[in-house]
């Protein structure tokens, strides 16, 4: 069964009570079920992790190929605005991954209009909440079909 690994970077621990009126009232174990539910119609397995740590992304980027998975949504929080260590995980490993927001980072503040990450991610999807992971996965499975 092809699985997908769902990477959420920093904050997000928080989502539901963090800044409800721009990231929405879903929870993250709520947002994980839906986008398990999303995949498991696919006949897809995702593992949601989250870290606030950039090392530890970096090692679950790093690991993601050898643990099996053939894709990733990544969901970096503000590390996407400037963390190049994040890019160079990506952009050193095989996967295809996905960089996604919830929020439309380019109506926002402007230093969240750069994302260092979306040169090297297949690509980016910001601004539809919940639907940006669902687009996401979809999007990582189009990548792998087509390889
Ligand atoms: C975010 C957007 C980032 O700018 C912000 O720092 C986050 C959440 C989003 O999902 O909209 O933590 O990645």
């Amino acid at each position: 069964m092809t699985a997908i690994l769902v990477l959420h970077g920093p904050n997000l621990n928080l989502l539901g009570a963090r800044e409800p009126g721009v990231y929405g009232r879903m929870t993250l174990p709520e947002v994980d079920a839906a986008v398990i539910r999303h995949a498991e119609a696919r006949g897809v397995r995702v593992e949601c992790r989250q870290s606030n740590h950039e090392g530890v992304l970096v090692d679950h980027l790093q690991q993601a190929s050898a643990q099996g998975f053939a894709g990733v949504v990544l969901n970096p929080g503000a590390y996407g605005h400037y963390s190049y260590t994040l890019r160079d995980a990506i952009a050193g490993q095989s996967l295809p991954v996905v960089e996604v927001h919830l929020s439309n980072v380019h109506a926002r503040e402007p230093f969240r209009h750069r994302s260092v990450l979306a040169a090297v991610c297949r690509g980016q999807i910001a601004g539809f909440g919940l639907d940006s992971y669902l687009l996401g996965v979809d999007a990582v499975l189009a990548c792998i079909a087509r390889r």
